[in-house]
């Protein structure tokens, strides 16, 4: 979560029970870093570094995991409005996955055509096979599903023939305070690619709903952040 999952704040988490910890969202490029410096003006919180620093950050943040929790696999969620910074990132040493924002719904990021604006994107799947191509470890696409105007079951197999090792589905529903549960049941049974399904897992009624959709696994955000995680994730 931007300006919230550094290495210090997961490496707290880790021993919960989680086997991804994921860094970001980051802004790698002129446009993204400038549209997060507009978000942090508005009293958003956010991570901004400089271009020429922003490679080493997660470098040592990806280490800093690591050197206490080398059990866990380390992701990045980053932005950026061409695949060749997200490719620098893929290459960083022992950064397990590399996570394509396709997600983000701030307005600053949305004019720079990144976060879920990507959805929309005619390049999109082969902006993503570049990604997959070109680096060392593993490629997830973060999407917020039920967009207006975007078929996210048309999406998610795009995703899939991109050859991304993971798809990262906020099943959020709008005026619903959980998870379209029928949507990623959907998606489960109309792809291969492993499914993260996330959104309002905030419970263990909750964390069986999502399990039940068919999902490879789950992600948590705000319930982590808040520090209201009461039940024992190691059971799913
Ligand atoms: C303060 C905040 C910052 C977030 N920043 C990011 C981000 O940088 N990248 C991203 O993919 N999702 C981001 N998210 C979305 C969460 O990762 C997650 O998809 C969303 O909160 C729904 O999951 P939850 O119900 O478990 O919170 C953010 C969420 C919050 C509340």
């Amino acid at each position: 979560m931007a300006g919230i999952t550094n290495a210090d704040f997961l490496n707290k988490v880790v021993p919960f029970g989680f086997n991804v910890a994921t860094l970001g969202g980051y802004s790698l490029d002129k446009p993204t870093i400038e549209a997060s410096q507009k978000i942090i003006e508005r009293g958003r919180k956010e991570f901004v570094f400089p271009l020429n620093t922003i490679f080493t950050h997660i470098e040592t943040e990806v280490a800093s995991i690591k050197k206490l929790h080398n059990d866990v696999k380390v992701s990045a969620n980053v932005r950026a409005t061409t695949p060749q910074p997200i490719i620098e990132v893929g290459k960083i040493k022992d950064l397990d996955i590399v996570e394509i924002n396709c997600h983000c719904r701030q307005d600053e990021i949305l004019a720079v055509g990144c976060g879920q604006e990507m959805l929309t994107r005619n390049d999109l799947s082969d902006f993503i096979a570049q990604v997959v191509d070109n680096v060392d470890c593993e490629v997830s696409v973060k999407i917020r599903a039920n967009v207006d105007g975007v078929d996210t079951l048309k999406i998610a197999k795009i995703i899939e023939g991109s050859g991304a090792d993971y798809l990262h589905i906020d099943a959020m529903k709008k005026g619903v305070f959980e998870a379209d549960w029928e949507l990623l049941r959907e998606i489960c049974n109309n792809t291969d690619i492993k499914i993260i399904g996330n959104n309002s897992v905030n419970s263990e009624e909750n964390a069986k709903k999502m399990i039940d959709t068919g999902v490879d696994g789950f992600s948590i955000a705000r319930s982590v952040i808040s520090g209201n995680l009461d039940f024992n994730i190691t059971n799913f």
